[in-house]
């Protein structure tokens, strides 16, 4: 069955959220919601996800499934408001107990942060398909930018994380702890692999000045076009042109507080005794 897709942009992390439904009044999946951070104050804030919540009210449906693909470095997730205020179930790759491992050793994070992905609702095996009401997503593994990245196809469209981005603007870092150029290079293969028309919705976009935001290309235009990994570009070239590339990249502006909050499927870390939650700053670690 196809989906409809919704697709939500924040312009401050250049991240889509998608609600991903079937018809009013149905069963609806969200991915990689938003919730804003102000580094400045610690405070974080609402408005990102506030139209998410309003359009899922408007059409009457109902949350089954708040998905990541990714613990992402750029933003924290909104999964936690979305799941109180309208319910469903919080779920990500399997092998964010992966990440969480490398995460709580560099965080030092407290012994009773087990990192054994109980932190979400539920964890999704490579290959498994999730029921959402009529809908079925296939979910697959998508490592290189991180371990724990994973695609979730429905119908025509692939939500992609952080794989692919629009043709010119390339593809996902592989410079994280836990990142791989080479599993990217698979990644990326295994998804250009489906049928040519096949949607294949992004988790970000940067456009140049020339043109407007987009939140979806297809396979063939991928193929064809994409500056980093078209058609005929082989894994080692793809790979030398990775390393070189993340080499000249700073760390992303939010990637502290934001690997803190996601590891832990969007929970602040508990509070301590005067009732207030804390972020910790590694110091020359990353
Ligand atoms: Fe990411």
């Amino acid at each position: 069955m196809t989906p409809i897709v919704n697709s939500f942009f924040d312009t401050a992390t250049s991240t889509f959220t998608y609600v991903v439904y079937e018809k009013e009044g149905s069963s609806c999946a969200v991915i990689d919601s938003v919730l804003h951070f102000d580094q400045k104050s610690g405070r974080t804030n609402t408005s990102s996800v506030e139209p998410v919540i309003a359009f899922i009210q408007n059409k009457k449906l109902q949350v089954e499934w708040i998905l990541e693909t990714h613990a992402h470095a750029d933003h924290l997730s909104a999964a936690q408001l979305i799941k109180a205020q309208l319910g469903g179930k919080v779920a990500m790759s399997q092998h964010i107990q992966q990440v969480q491992t490398t995460f709580k050793d560099i965080f030092n994070l407290e012994g009773t942060f087990i990192a054994d992905g109980a932190q979400f609702d539920y964890l999704i095996q490579d290959d498994e398909k999730l029921v959402c009401g009529d809908l079925v997503f296939q979910c697959f593994g998508v490592p290189g930018h991180t371990p724990a990245c994973m695609a979730y196809q429905c119908g025509d469209s692939i939500f992609v994380g952080d794989t692919l981005f629009l043709p010119d603007v390339g593809t996902a870092r592989c410079d994280f702890p836990g990142g791989d150029a080479q599993s990217l290079y698979r990644s990326i293969k295994r998804i250009l692999s489906f049928p040519d028309q096949t949607k294949l919705y992004m988790c970000h976009d940067y456009p140049p000045s020339s043109r407007e935001v987009q939140c979806f290309t297809t396979v063939a235009q991928q193929r064809k076009e994409n500056i980093h990994v078209h058609d005929g570009v082989s894994e080692e070239e793809f790979v030398n042109m990775r390393k070189t590339r993340d080499a000249t990249l700073e760390m992303p502006t939010l990637i502290l507080p934001s690997i803190q909050i996601n590891i832990r499927a969007g929970h602040f870390p508990p509070k301590e005794s005067n009732q207030v939650s804390y972020l910790k700053l590694p110091l020359n670690i990353l």
